[in-house]
């Protein structure tokens, strides 16, 4: 079978099982299966696949072909430009969350705190939180475009915070993050006993409380009730722990919004990810806590509000 064949096999498969955009996922499985990129592919339509070769290319499209994300079949998903390794043990990145990036670096952009503002001269460092990591895309993102921000990324899944160590590493950044299990902020909560354990992991610069200048968090935000109605692909594939909030799909923002409220410095940026339908409910919760200003939502590409930011109050 040479590559213009398999390809051609590999997407008929894919169709007849009606696997959304079969093209795409045709390409991505045989480049991984060959270690080739697109441009090599398209440039070499006669080249034979060798029988191991072939096999490990239908295989996967078999795979894809029984619900398996393509993601997790080839390992990897780009975010913010970045390649991340992902695995069954984290949520695979979403496009909609480089909202949260867009907004994060336009807050601090306000505050005079540019990306890539390294001009050698000494400078405080900028302190982050990437609550429920997951893949860790949004704290290696982060500590990617600030140099001077030192960022403590939480989960509380211990193989995702694995992945996550290996994508810090994987990007540069590993030196920069420190990686804690723990509920939420719990662990970095200055005034409760229960955290000591957790704040003599961190270093020595945070034993005083922790305060940070950016918190950000897309948790996990989709109602128990709602699962028969995701795809396969999220509902049988993706870590449940990752993608269900609670039966309403809501729970963790409150909780996460008092922990917040207590560790950013005056002047502190939150920005969440929100569920298709929570910003109401979410919105509400900060009106009702003087503590917030600056409160503003944002619509992704689809129109659906899809990141709230808020300021801590002096
Ligand atoms: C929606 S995923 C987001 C992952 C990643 N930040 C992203 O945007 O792709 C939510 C993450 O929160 C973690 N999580 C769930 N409950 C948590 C909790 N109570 N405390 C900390 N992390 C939690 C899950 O393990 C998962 O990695």
């Amino acid at each position: 079978m040479d590559i213009r064949a398999a390809l051609k096999e590999g997407m008929a498969r894919l169709r007849a099982a009606q696997i959304p955009s079969h093209t795409l996922a045709a390409e991505m499985l045989l480049m991984h299966a060959l270690e080739r990129d697109r441009a090599w592919i398209y440039g070499h339509p006669e080249e034979f696949l060798d029988s191991p070769t072939a096999e490990k290319f239908l295989a996967l499209i078999a795979r894809r072909v029984a619900g398996e994300p393509v993601q997790y079949l080839t390992g990897k998903q780009e975010f913010w430009g970045l390649e991340f390794e992902v695995t069954p043990a984290v949520l695979i990145p979403r496009p909609e969350t480089e909202h949260v990036m867009e907004v994060a670096l336009a807050r601090l952009g306000e505050r005079g705190i540019k990306i890539h503002m390294d001009t050698g001269a000494p400078r405080e460092t900028l302190r982050v939180a990437d609550v429920g990591t997951g893949s860790g895309c949004l704290a290696v993102a982060l500590a990617w475009e600030l140099p001077h921000a030192e960022v403590f990324a939480t989960d509380i899944s211990a193989p995702a915070l694995e992945v996550a160590r290996r994508n810090a590493a994987r990007n540069g950044v590993a030196d920069r993050i420190h990686l804690v299990q723990c509920d939420l902020l719990t662990g970095l909560e200055k005034t409760d006993p229960s955290s000591v354990g957790a704040r003599q992991a961190l270093p020595a610069s945070t034993q005083n409380g922790p305060l940070f200048d950016l918190i950000v968090s897309n948790p996990p935000y989709i109602a128990r009730e709602e699962a028969a109605q995701l795809q396969r692909e999220v509902r049988d594939h993706e870590p449940h722990a990752a993608l269900f909030g609670g039966a309403t799909g809501v729970e963790m923002y409150q909780r996460l919004i008092d922990q917040a409220r207590d560790l950013l410095r005056d002047r502190g940026i939150l920005v969440l990810e929100l569920g298709h339908d929570s910003a109401e409910h979410v919105r509400g919760i900060f009106d009702a806590q003087p503590a917030w200003t600056k409160v503003a939502v944002t619509m992704d590409l689809a129109g659906i509000p899809r990141v709230l930011a808020a300021e801590r109050a002096r």
